[in-house]
């Protein structure tokens, strides 16, 4: 059932990949994926485009494939709190957030961390909390010790709180405002924590201050029951991967209003932006032309080759791309998406049989199943279909917003910038200026949820 509310406006934010092979780094029009300049190219055309966030993913290891180093992904981008704050200097308005990970890291550092960010950008720092998935990124860290989907959502629930009273420890009116006050701190403006909880001790006077913004905008991406509860508790925006369907989508906005109401929150206390991707052109043939060109550059021969092989469980580097897929079954390789597959919980021989069904229905190569197959992700239109698309999504409460994936770096931003956001202007849906120069402020958001006045939640006292 759709939730009606004719007057909103979509928020944009761009999203930059940790590690994947959807970006079309191999086109003669892409740049480099790690030099400063490209990330303030694009970084600039969002604030340009009035987004309210430049996002970053987080991979912490190279992905895999047999013991061998999948060099078809894009890989190797710098730390995304370093390189936000090199950002944060160069911009004014656009909010800033990093995915950092609850698993690996300690409450105590992180919070300084993005407090740090949060900070120096003048209240636009973003803390997109994840588990993250696998026992694979866990070997370089806590000594090897990976923990399982429930413990690593209890940690993350004891992390967020920690982090929200670590960032609560200084008050509001912490300062001196005169420079003849007696010291730059006033009296009491420090509250020591000392908290022990299953998964952390801590015992800290918090060293900084509260940003413009309170503390960083808390974003969740996860999509298990466990992972949506854990947002209906704890975040102020979900990440989400719902971001092609519109049906869909509103099932997943609607079971996270529910989880909100149960959480006792507004049920519009929750941002939500999926990832997507969006290929525009000025009619319906170029559209289909730069699809093809697209979903092409995403799925070379090389990269067909190593996904279907992830099937296979073996090496196919000797095939031909362009010709049929293996004659042979699978013989599947004991390894999980934690290891780089790509298709957990699915049979490989059956895939497989399906596969070379489709295959044969439609005259299909090794290369054209691998993209056939692969989920389409977006949406592909004129600028004026896309705006009327994007407009009905958010418009019905399917989302708030989306978080789009540029398929090109650093020029793949700049028409959704020339073409689509004037189309969403002169339907009224979508800033004309930024009228805050907080993250929390772009997106609308309510006062942290520690800071809330009677009937809030109180999330602080817990673990
Ligand atoms: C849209 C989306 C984006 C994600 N991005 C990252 C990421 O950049 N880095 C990471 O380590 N995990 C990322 N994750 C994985 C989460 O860390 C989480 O561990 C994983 O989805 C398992 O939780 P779940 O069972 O609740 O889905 C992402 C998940 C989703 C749904």
């Amino acid at each position: 059932m759709s939730v009606p509310r004719p007057n909103a406006h979509v928020h944009f934010g761009v999203f930059f990949q940790g590690v994947n092979h959807t970006t079309v780094w191999s086109d003669p029009a892409s740049g480099s994926q790690i030099d400063f300049e490209t990330f303030r190219h694009m970084i600039s055309t969002a604030e340009k485009g009035l987004f309210d966030a430049f996002f970053l993913g987080e991979g912490l290891r190279l992905r895999e494939q047999q013991g061998k180093i999948l060099d078809l992904d894009i890989a190797g981008r710098p730390d995304a709190i370093a390189q936000l704050s090199a950002l944060a200097g160069i911009t004014s308005h656009i909010g800033l957030v990093a995915t950092q990970n609850t698993t690996y890291n300690e409450p105590g550092d992180l919070a300084r961390r993005l407090a740090g960010l949060d900070i120096l950008s003048g209240g636009r720092a973003g803390w997109n909390a994840v588990t993250t998935d696998n026992a694979w990124t866990g070997e370089n860290f806590r000594r090897g010790g990976f923990l399982d989907h429930e413990l690593r959502y209890e940690r993350a629930g004891q992390f967020i709180r920690t982090a929200r009273a670590i960032w609560d420890g200084w008050s509001d009116d912490a300062l001196a405002t005169s420079s003849g006050a007696a010291s730059w701190s006033t009296d009491d403006a420090v509250q020591h924590l000392s908290r022990s909880s299953s998964q952390f001790d801590v015992d800290i006077d918090s060293t900084l201050p509260r940003s413009a913004q309170g503390h960083p905008v808390i974003f969740q991406a996860g999509d298990s029951p466990t992972g949506r509860d854990f947002a209906a508790a704890n975040a102020d925006v979900i990440f989400s991967r719902h971001g092609t369907h519109f049906e869909e989508a509103l099932t997943f906005a609607n079971d996270i209003r529910a989880r909100l109401r149960a959480a006792g929150r507004p049920d519009d206390d929750i941002k939500i932006l999926p990832g997507t991707q969006i290929v525009l052109a000025e009619n319906a043939a170029e559209v289909e032309e730069k699809e093809r060109w697209v979903r092409e550059g995403q799925f070379t021969g090389q990269t067909a080759l190593s996904l279907v092989g992830l099937v296979w469980g073996r090496d196919l580097s000797d095939l031909d791309p362009d010709g049929p897929l293996p004659a042979d079954d699978p013989v599947p390789a004991p390894i999980s998406v934690t290891r780089g597959a790509f298709r957990d919980g699915k049979d490989p021989i059956q895939l497989a049989r399906e596969w070379r069904a489709l295959a044969e229905a439609k005259n299909l190569s090794l290369r054209e199943v691998a993209i056939e197959t692969s989920q389409r992700s977006g949406f592909a239109g004129t600028p004026g279909q896309v705006a009327d698309e994007l407009t009905k999504w958010v418009r019905e409460g399917a989302t708030d917003g989306f978080n789009i994936s540029p398929y090109i770096v650093p020029g793949g931003l700049d028409e959704i910038v020339e073409w689509l956001v004037p189309e969403l202007q002169e339907r009224g849906a979508y800033r004309t200026e930024y009228t805050s120069d907080t993250l929390r402020g772009h997106l609308g958001l309510r006062e942290p949820l520690t800071r809330r006045k009677s009937g809030e939640t109180d999330i602080s006292a817990a673990g």
